[in-house]
């Protein structure tokens, strides 16, 4: 058989074929609004006292947004720290060339993840008498003091010295030569219940219980020592909850931690994903749609596939649910979300072409789509959302 052969122009050999080489744009991905960030932050810090510091929460990369990207905005909106939740975040900011304090939000229990914190001039959270000798005998043998943080639990029941016990443990942790008690601090577990500022509520109960404390291991004036309790919804109940520090995620990412927020901010989500039509197809009446079929069209439909899927976080249990903006007209999703792919009903547009990008959370127009719309339809909560996103997604820095 004689094979043809077309004469192409087109020079095969220009086109790359590594990784790095691929367009970040081309399938799916998060544009990440740094300037929205520092714009947040700015606004959140003008709420706080001159003598408050603001710590920006970069953990989980970042809420999934690019935790180098995020850090490099909260400081130049203000901030003075970072929180993260493990050792590799830590450390992987301080190899970016973050130089400002980062604390270490988890638990570290071994001398040798402890030492690695000590290199990497990260300070750890401290919930113990027996992680605290640890540090004192790291700092002893390098012959500097190291920094930490202590946690009291007022509430929580997760991290943190037992609350009943700490002013006598306290005593001792002072003893300790080689440590600097760089931070005192605790975590509200229900700050964006509804009845918050009831005097009753667990939020007081445990701003009283931490007040209490503080007043008596003698530390209320102590300048140096950051004294911090409250996350978003903390911040945004009143200053009483503020003491020297706030450690801020949510908000700082453009989101209200809950609906009764402070209505003179406008906070700006950084957020978009973004997704290209890989292909289109129009099916006729009475043709399933996805694995089960479970969607029917009722008409002649036209589909198109978008190159996105629950491997990038997208929740499964969201099929049929969402809808995915185009030029300031919402196309309803329908199908089982796939690992790979999701199938949106596009009947009726004829601008929707293989390659043109959606948008699945974000704004186009007037239209908006909330990470908050997503986990109130899939039961869970916003923050949920945001650090489901894999690391197939690319995430992309927009000014
Ligand atoms: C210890 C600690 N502090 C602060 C935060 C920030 O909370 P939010 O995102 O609600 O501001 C978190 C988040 O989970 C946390 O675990």
């Amino acid at each position: 058989m004689q094979i043809r052969r077309t004469n192409h122009s087109l020079n095969f050999e220009k086109y790359p074929t590594f990784e790095k080489d691929i367009d970040p744009k081309q399938r799916a991905w998060i544009e990440v609004r740094g300037k929205e960030i520092e714009k947040n932050v700015r606004q959140l810090r003008s709420k706080l006292s001159e003598n408050c510091q603001f710590m920006a929460v970069v953990k989980a990369d970042g809420y999934g947004h690019d935790a180098k990207v995020v850090s490099e905005y909260a400081f130049k909106g203000g901030a003075s720290q970072l929180g993260v939740a493990t050792l590799k975040e830590g450390i992987k900011l301080r190899s970016s060339g973050i130089e400002k304090p980062i604390l270490i939000l988890g638990n570290l229990y071994l001398k040798r993840d402890l030492i690695i914190s000590f290199k990497n001039d990260l300070m750890p959270t401290i919930s113990s008498i027996r992680e605290c000798l640890i540090c004192n005998n790291i700092g002893k043998h390098f012959g500097r003091k190291f920094s930490l943080h202590l946690k009291v639990d007022t509430g929580m029941s997760r991290l943190g010295f037992e609350c009943n016990k700490f002013v006598q443990q306290f005593e001792k942790i002072k003893s300790f030569e080689n440590i600097s008690i760089e931070g005192i601090y605790s975590h509200l577990s229900s700050a964006d219940d509804n009845d918050a500022l009831d005097p009753s509520s667990s939020a007081q109960l445990q701003r009283k219980k931490f007040q209490k404390l503080l007043e008596q291991i003698n530390v209320v004036k102590n300048h140096n020592i950051k004294i911090h309790l409250a996350n978003s919804a903390g911040m945004l109940l009143n200053k009483d909850f503020h003491f020297n520090m706030v450690r801020v995620g949510l908000s700082m990412y453009g989101y209200s931690p809950q609906e009764k927020i402070d209505k003179n901010l406008s906070l700006e989500p950084a957020l978009f994903l973004k997704v290209k039509v890989a292909f289109i197809r129009i099916i006729d009446k009475g043709v399933g749609v996805s694995y089960g079929g479970k969607f029917v069209s009722n008409r002649k439909t036209k589909l198109a596939v978008l190159s996105i899927g629950y491997a990038d976080g997208i929740p499964r249990n969201l099929s049929g649910k969402i809808n995915v903006i185009h030029n300031n007209k919402l196309y309803p999703q329908v199908g089982s979300i796939t690992m790979d792919q999701m199938m949106v009903d596009i009947t009726g547009s004829n601008e929707i072409k293989v390659g043109t990008t959606m948008v699945l959370i974000g704004s186009d127009g007037d239209k908006i789509i909330s990470p908050l719309d997503w986990a109130r339809k899939s039961n869970t909560i916003l923050w949920e959302i945001l650090c489901s996103f894999t690391n197939r997604l690319p995430r992309v820095q927009v000014d």
